[in-house]
């Protein structure tokens, strides 16, 4: 067809308006309409192939994936992209810990401590992980009393909550940072998540010869009182898919030195009785500015009813 006919017909079907729109919601699905309309065109898409990609979104709908694709897609990495370009253009202080995305496995509501927590039920094996660091402002100045929450998957890579397996709040945490803005936690060192093997993400992933795998990673959200709120996770350092994350969120800052100890003068310290890792990892907010974007996304987020 013609683009101009595409147009025109296009503009036939949005132009239907018979009484106040939502500007912005209008000029969107306007702006999709005809871009979907050039799409079938250009690729000459099949009725078979339309209808087996609405049922395709259904489908992702039913099983509560489509977080998880557009993760996969690098749509929520690509927010991230523009949020640090807006920060730029403003020009928020450039000293903060990087941002990464939060992903769709945030439960909100986890128990609270002040200082240090154990995070893990004991009821898993795995490695013993120990983790612990600073929140300071972009000069190294502490925070006291900055909020750490921490999420991460057990050691087969999934996420208490989602896993009915695992008891409520497994591997998640809030952390009060103390007087001088330390926080530690004792934990199991996770594995890296892979999307479910039988679901619509990765059936898609596969029709695009892609994996559905990320690395050994933990996350976190990080806040306080005029600072501006900060969304970032760690990589755990020599997993092999590091730098080959489905959703593309790793970033070269954000990948600390893993120490594994077996000294047992430093077990019997540490209370435990085998070898453990240890990460230290400091993060660093930005002053809180007027009239900015803001960081913490308001999203969906699943709580424990
Ligand atoms: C995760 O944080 O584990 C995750 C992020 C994006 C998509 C899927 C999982
Ligand atoms: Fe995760």
């Amino acid at each position: 067809m013609q683009k101009t006919q595409i147009k025109q017909l296009a503009a036939r079907i949005t132009g239907t308006q018979i009484k106040p729109a939502n500007d912005r919601v209008k000029a969107i699905v306007d702006r999709l309409l005809l871009d979907l309309f050039n799409v079938i065109d250009d690729f000459d898409v099949r009725p078979e192939e339309f209808w087996s990609a609405l049922s395709y979104l259904t489908e992702l709908g039913k099983s509560n994936e489509a977080a998880l694709l557009a993760a996969g897609l690098g749509i929520e990495h690509y927010f991230d992209v523009r949020l640090d370009e807006k920060e730029r253009e403003v020009g928020i202080d450039p000293g903060g810990t990087p941002r990464t995305i939060e992903g769709p496995l945030y439960v909100a509501g986890a128990p609270v401590s002040h200082g240090e927590a154990r995070i893990d039920d004991g009821k898993g094996e795995g490695e013993i992980l120990f983790m612990d660091g600073k929140v300071t402002d972009t000069s190294g100045t502490p925070i006291p009393g900055a909020t750490v929450e921490v999420w991460h998957a057990n050691t087969l890579g999934n996420y208490s909550f989602f896993d009915k397996s695992q008891s409520d709040f497994n591997l998640r945490h809030t952390i009060i940072a103390d007087a001088q803005g330390r926080y530690k936690f004792r934990s199991v060192m996770p594995s890296g998540y892979a999307c479910p093997p039988n679901g619509p993400t990765q059936q898609l992933l596969d029709l695009l010869g892609r994996h559905g795998r990320r690395p050994a990673h933990i996350h976190f959200m990080v806040s306080a009182p005029g600072y501006r709120q900060l969304t970032t996770q760690i990589n755990i350092k020599g997993d092999a898919y590091i730098y080959d994350d489905f959703a593309f969120a790793t970033r070269d800052e954000l990948i600390p030195e893993v120490t594994r100890h077996t000294d047992a003068a430093e077990l019997r310290d540490r209370g435990v009785n085998r070898p453990f890792a240890s990460i230290t990892f400091d993060f660093a907010l930005p002053k809180a500015v007027k009239g900015v974007p803001v960081t913490l996304i308001d999203r969906p987020r699943a709580k424990v009813a």
